[in-house]
């Protein structure tokens, strides 16, 4: 063994309800994939991976690969598609998801709010109507008092930062808006919402599912990005990583500590709020890590890959070093941290197997120096609908045929590998030498 991993260690894979499950019509995005070029590829979300027919197949792939947690959503259009309409439908639904989940012997760790909201609250203005934050807590308090039972592990809101930026800055999620002012007023309404869910969760989950004396352990899914000055000797690539890591990374991991919300962008204004209950309202932080980018004040990309750096096929920087900057970053949170997300868009599954031990290496060292890490969840378990990429962006352990109505899945080699590493509980050398690592 090369490295050895935490004994109870969370290995896993996570999805998220919208991107996999299929065929529902009811929420936001659904509207956003009919308007044509909303996808790059021109593909809607579709039936996806029918996983909402094959969910307890699914989870019999990773019980089989040795994963011990896995992370789903709960697809809030589905549950309350009317306001104060609950569906009995879906709730059986996703009861059954969850049973099947632990007659698989896999944790479930829920994400109420993974991108997607219900078509009467985008109606409303979504995130950018303050009432949004009390219906999100009503959801929450709901889930909690529903699937309490079955349920311990909660994440509140995924990634409320890249939400509002590609949503409210880039316009290429929906909304579809360009409004720097408006997209930090999202991650403030998240943020708030998350630390009003946090206690919600708390008061409505008295149920202990496995019996370790832990009713409900709550956090948020934060994805941290690597922001550097492209020239490090340009005063405005200084200028422009430091405040864009400030307020994507920093203030957001802040909120939660310190109950405080600071998030500003020059020249587009800033929010400064004091939100009672945010302060000490993460149970663990999830990260979700993929990349870095190299900032540039001028021209026409502001995010650049480094030159010369091997890519994805989503042309992101592959970065097995990235998770330990992250990790520094977020031991501020001074909270046990769940890698919630972290992948590699790789169709042919050419460069996966070893990015991803590499990464892993990277993680257990970073352990090593103190890291409080309690998990590793890998994105995706199955490929799946990567929002405005479309189909593009091959993410699964296991790769599904999108061009066949049956949806076949089949393992990657890195489904193989990753699950070795699971069963393990750390990393071979034969395993290193066959992912292509010369050690
Ligand atoms: C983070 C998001 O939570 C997930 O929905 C997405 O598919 C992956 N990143 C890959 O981009």
């Amino acid at each position: 063994m090369i490295r050895r991993f935490p004994d109870g260690f969370w290995w896993g894979a996570a999805t998220s309800a919208h991107q996999v499950e299929g065929g529902n019509r009811r929420n936001d995005w659904w509207r956003f994939e009919q308007r044509p070029g909303a996808t790059r590829d021109g593909r809607t979300s579709g039936d996806a991976c029918l996983h909402y027919q094959r969910f307890d197949e699914d989870w019999a792939l990773a019980a089989a690969d040795g994963h011990r947690m896995h992370r789903l959503s709960l697809e809030w259009s589905r549950i309350e598609p009317e306001p104060g309409c609950f569906d009995a439908a879906a709730i059986a639904h996703y009861h059954a998801v969850l049973g099947a989940l632990r007659r698989r012997g896999l944790t479930p760790l829920v994400t109420l709010h993974h991108f997607t909201n219900p078509l009467w609250i985008a109606d409303r203005g979504g995130w950018e109507n303050p009432e949004t934050i009390a219906c999100f807590v009503a959801f929450a308090r709901f889930c909690a008092r529903e699937f309490g039972g079955e349920v311990d592990w909660w994440c509140t809101v995924n990634e409320p930062e890249v939400l509002a930026f590609r949503g409210w800055s880039e316009g290429i999620w929906p909304p579809g808006k360009h409004d720097d002012s408006l997209a930090l007023l999202v991650i403030a309404n998240q943020l708030e919402a998350h630390g009003r869910a946090y206690r919600a969760i708390h008061e409505a989950d008295r149920a202990d599912a496995d019996g370790d004396g832990r009713a409900a352990i709550v956090g948020l899914a934060k994805h941290w990005v690597g922001l550097v000055p492209d020239r490090a000797w340009h005063p405005l690539d200084l200028a422009r990583a430091w405040f864009e890591d400030r307020v994507f990374n920093h203030a957001v991991l802040e909120a939660p500590r310190t109950g405080r919300i600071t998030l500003s962008i020059p020249g587009a204004g800033s929010v400064s709020r004091r939100v009672e209950g945010l302060a000490g309202s993460l149970d663990y932080l999830g990260l979700n890590v993929y990349t870095r980018w190299r900032v540039r004040a001028t021209g026409a990309t502001p995010h650049v890959a480094s030159r010369g750096a091997a890519l994805t096929d989503l042309g992101w920087e592959i970065a097995p070093r990235i998770l330990e900057p992250a990790l520094a970053a977020a031991a501020a949170s001074a909270v046990p941290i769940l890698i919630t997300e972290h992948g590699f868009a790789d169709a042919h599954d050419a460069f996966r197997p070893r990015a991803l031990v590499e990464s892993l290496l990277h993680l257990g060292h970073a352990i090593e120096g103190g890291a409080s890490v309690i998990g590793y969840l890998h994105w995706s378990l199955l490929d799946n609908f990567e929002w405005n990429d479309g189909y593009l962006g091959r993410f699964g352990l296991y790769a599904v045929d999108f061009d066949d109505p049956a949806r076949p899945r089949r393992p990657r080699r890195s489904a193989r590998i990753f699950a070795r590493i699971a069963r393990e509980n750390g990393i071979a050398a034969d395993l290193a030498a066959e992912a292509g690592l010369a050690l």
